[in-house]
């Protein structure tokens, strides 16, 4: 039982982590799979050429004639690796129009081919995944403005002859930053079929590290909201935290917008020049609206009713002008479909605070909704989570 995937998409709409994630999932089962990425071949055989958006001009026929043979010359390495004993070649390339599937489909007649289309429309995502393409190495002699401006380039005309799969045999369009099938052509007949389905709908990530960010004055003081800084023990909690992690690979740090997440992330950032970091408003905390900067106490005193019907109901209160946590769960769900996109599933570590992480974890646990805003988030442990076909963790580390 043998299967050719073929991957479409225009770029940077999640198709290699897609890829990564279906090859990681077989193979956890036993299944004999490799990818074969139409792009790392042209960057081997015409390197900084192949940067410059005109190889990708349709009109320009020596370079459709150079594409067609990369693409050809990547079907055979994944036809010859299926003879040698692999059980699903996973062709990751954009075959963006109908007339590369049915060459693709003539091409690998021997087996059945699989097209999983990834999409994105989220503008937030396509312009971080677009800027970060610009740092291959076919960009190598270009500034950052200039490989900008050849990528958009590029992908103009990728859209500009790109039709979605529909008249396929068997086909899965996907919705790459929900992780969720959002329409298909029935393929029960197909080997691994119903594994492929299973692991492109899961929930998908290595290590998520989800730390609350250090103490405040604010803190200190039982206040709500604001934007204030570490205090002295903050700091220091901050620094442990960056000597617990030592050694550890962080690629991606997502932080609110907020002082005492980015504070938090500072040591960590010191020593990973390479580690990207995004503030995401996604991750700011919970707004008290009329309540912001008030003393528990002072709502408790001042403002009798509110604070009895937050205790009554603390997940659906809403503070006037305020949001509830309720209304949280929307937003931080956005968030984490960001953030997981954006850092290919890998590893990843958020900074947030307490009602952002109580609501993160929520959308990880089989909780009550009554229960989410009581969930000890204390300053100075972390959540691991790894969720992968094979393993499902869950654990609580102390670091200060
Ligand atoms: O007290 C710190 C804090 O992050 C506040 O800014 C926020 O309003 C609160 O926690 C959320 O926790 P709770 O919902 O328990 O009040």
């Amino acid at each position: 039982m043998k299967l050719y995937v073929a991957m479409v998409g225009l770029p940077a709409r999640g198709k290699s982590t897609l890829a990564k994630r279906i090859r990681s999932g077989l193979e956890q089962q036993g299944i004999r799979t490799a990818i074969f990425n139409n792009g790392e071949l042209r960057r081997m055989l015409f390197g900084l050429e192949s940067g410059s958006a005109e190889f990708f001009n349709p009109d320009n026929t020596r370079a459709q004639r150079l594409r067609d043979q990369i693409t050809h010359q990547n079907m055979e390495r994944a036809r010859a690796w299926l003879d040698e004993g692999g059980d699903v070649a996973i062709i990751d390339a954009t075959n963006g129009t109908v007339h590369q599937r049915v060459d693709l489909s003539a091409t690998l007649r021997d087996r059945p081919v699989l097209f999983i289309e990834c999409v994105n429309d989220d503008p937030l995502l396509l312009d971080a995944s677009i800027r970060r393409k610009t740092r291959l190495p076919e960009f190598a002699n270009m500034t950052q403005e200039e490989a900008l401006e050849s990528f958009r380039k590029r992908l103009a005309y990728y859209e500009s002859v790109y039709t979605p799969v529909r008249k396929e045999r068997c086909w899965i369009r996907v919705d790459a930053v929900d992780s969720c099938i959002q329409d298909e052509a029935p393929s029960n007949d197909l080997p691994y079929y119903a594994a492929i389905r299973d692991i492109i709908s899961s929930r998908w990530v290595q290590d998520l590290y989800l730390v609350r960010h250090g103490e405040t004055d604010y803190n200190r003081e039982g206040r709500l909201g604001g934007d204030p800084s570490l205090t002295a023990k903050g700091i220091e909690q901050a620094e442990k935290l960056a000597a617990h992690f030592d050694g550890v690979d962080l690629p991606y740090i997502f932080t609110s917008t907020k002082q005492r997440s980015a504070e938090t992330a500072a040591p960590l950032l010191r020593s990973r020049p390479n580690t990207i970091s995004m503030a995401l408003s996604e991750f700011d905390e919970i707004n008290a609206g009329v309540c912001e900067g008030m003393r528990y106490s002072d709502v408790r005193d001042g403002m009798p009713l509110e604070y009895e019907a937050r205790s009554h109901n603390k997940y659906g209160y809403i503070y006037p002008n305020g949001e509830s946590y309720a209304m949280l769960k929307e937003r931080v769900a956005r968030g984490l479909r960001r953030a997981l996109f954006l850092s290919g599933e890998g590893t990843l570590m958020i900074v947030g605070h307490q009602a952002i992480n109580r609501t993160l974890l929520s959308l990880f646990l089989f909780q009550r909704a009554s229960d989410v805003p009581y969930t000890y988030i204390p300053q100075n442990q972390y959540y691991h989570i790894t969720i992968t076909q094979r393993r499902k963790l869950f654990e609580m580390i102390r670091y200060a």
